[in-house]
């Protein structure tokens, strides 16, 4: 084993969180080769320094062509400098942080500014890890890529492999998953297994087929993935002008995305690009919360649950990335929270009508901003983010359940109204 990348990356390589065994960057295994532990991708600092980096970042901004238009690329310095000629990028990422004076009105923090990550190419964030990890999948000559997921990330692999060429095997648990993601897989042509089972069971089922069938994992267990998604953090700290907000708020399923926030956050502060951390917000279903029990009890155990939520997106009882999410939250004196359904429908509802829309899982972080501004955690003048990981139209069937079909109706309801082919009809539906 040597430090040092093999793929003639002489600061960037593989370390193992388990054993803390180093691996060359071109290591072709998801798990550590040792102990089967998690991965971690090291980089050397950037040797220009904060202010360099920034300004390289920043004069990046308007490119429209090649990878560097892209808003996980923009940032390679930071996600993976020897990528190269394999780059494959969409482009995805430059997506939009949004004020909303509805939504904002409604969590009681008029200083909330919303991330929209459901503006990427698939809908959803996961495509900027999936430009990174498909694009190690070519560096190490991998044929065939699979993940297990609750949609998206099926969505977003089966889009960047069918770009690629790549094979693709996505693992969903059968009648957990919302129609539009699920239709994404089978368009974009990934091979597409329904498991009887939950998502815990079919990430076990795809990190074995990982281990013994030799297609290349790209689950958030795959370290490459998190270097992607550390973008969301890098461009939301650009597009403020790389002043910190105080809070970043996400929803958290099987934590890959909270803990490459942490070492986006970790990085960008060790190099300079920021001077201070904000504090991580990490939302969790109540019926799906598993880490945010952890958390009540100081990260003192790893708790496991059978999960129950709505938000199918985030239904996951036995999150991978546990142990260095919870890094994530000490590093950044941060916070896990939960939301009951309830809440993450009327969330949904407020940022729906807002005219900005959103899936159910990305309206848990606009309903834990709302109880943490309730809670007196983030302060009524504080400047914070949410982030809202999908697209509206990735589940239409919640849509339709709550304005069309829910009985007694909620108090948000848009009930449609049939009519006849008559004017007086309309008008009579207008003065009503
Ligand atoms: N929001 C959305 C829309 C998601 O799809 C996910 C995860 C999360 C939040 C939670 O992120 O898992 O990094 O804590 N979706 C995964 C999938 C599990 O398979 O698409 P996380």
């Amino acid at each position: 084993m040597t430090g040092g990348g093999g793929g003639g990356g002489g600061g960037t390589r593989q370390v193992c969180a388990s054993c803390g065994s180093e691996h060359p960057e071109t290591d072709p295994h998801a798990r550590c080769p040792a102990c089967r532990g998690l991965l971690e991708i090291r980089h050397d600092p950037p040797p220009q320094g904060g202010n360099a980096l920034r300004a390289l970042f920043d004069a990046r901004a308007g490119v429209r062509r090649g990878p560097l238009a892209s808003g996980v690329w923009r940032f390679t310095e930071a996600v993976l400098p020897t990528a190269g000629p394999h780059v494959l990028s969409y482009p995805e990422g430059n997506t939009p942080l949004l004020t909303s004076a509805p939504v904002a009105a409604w969590t009681g923090t008029p200083g909330l500014l919303l991330k929209h990550e459901g503006h990427n190419p698939t809908g959803s964030f996961k495509d900027r890890g999936m430009t990174v990890g498909v694009t190690q999948a070519r560096r190490i000559g991998a044929r065939a890529v699979a993940c297990a997921s609750t949609g998206n990330t099926a969505a977003a692999l089966a889009a960047y492999a069918a770009l690629a060429g790549l094979r693709a095997l996505v693992i969903v648990p059968r009648g957990k998953v919302a129609f539009g993601k699920l239709a994404q897989a089978l368009a974009y042509g990934a091979r597409t297994l329904l498991v009887r089972g939950n998502f815990d069971e079919c990430l076990e089922l795809a990190d074995q087929a990982g281990e013994r069938l030799g297609v290349y994992l790209l689950n958030s267990v795959n370290p490459f993935r998190l270097e992607g998604q550390k973008t969301i953090v890098l461009e939301l700290l650009q597009q403020l002008g790389w002043e910190p907000p105080e809070w970043i708020v996400l929803p958290a399923g099987n934590l890959g995305n909270t803990a490459a926030f942490g070492k986006a956050l970790r990085e960008a502060c060790a190099w300079g690009l920021i001077d201070r951390l904000p504090r991580l917000a990490a939302v969790q279903a109540e019926g799906a919360a598993p880490f945010a029990l952890s958390f009540r009890e100081g990260f003192a155990r790893r708790h496991r649950v059978e999960p129950h939520t709505i938000a199918t997106a985030i239904n996951i009882g036995n999150p991978v990335s546990y142990d260095r999410a919870a890094r994530a939250i000490r590093d950044t004196n941060g916070v896990v929270t939960t939301v009951t359904d309830d809440d993450i429908l009327e969330a949904k509802a407020v940022v729906d009508a807002a005219g900005i829309g959103c899936e159910p899982a990305s309206a848990a972080a606009v309903a834990g901003a709302r109880r943490l501004v309730r809670e007196g955690l983030i302060g009524r003048d504080a400047r914070s983010v949410a982030i809202l990981t999908g697209h509206v139209l990735k589940d239409p069937e919640i849509v339709s359940h709550y304005h069309r079909d829910r009985e007694p109706p909620p108090a948000r309801a848009n009930r449609p109204i049939e009519i006849d082919a008559r004017l007086e009809e309309v008008e009579r539906v207008m003065n009503a």
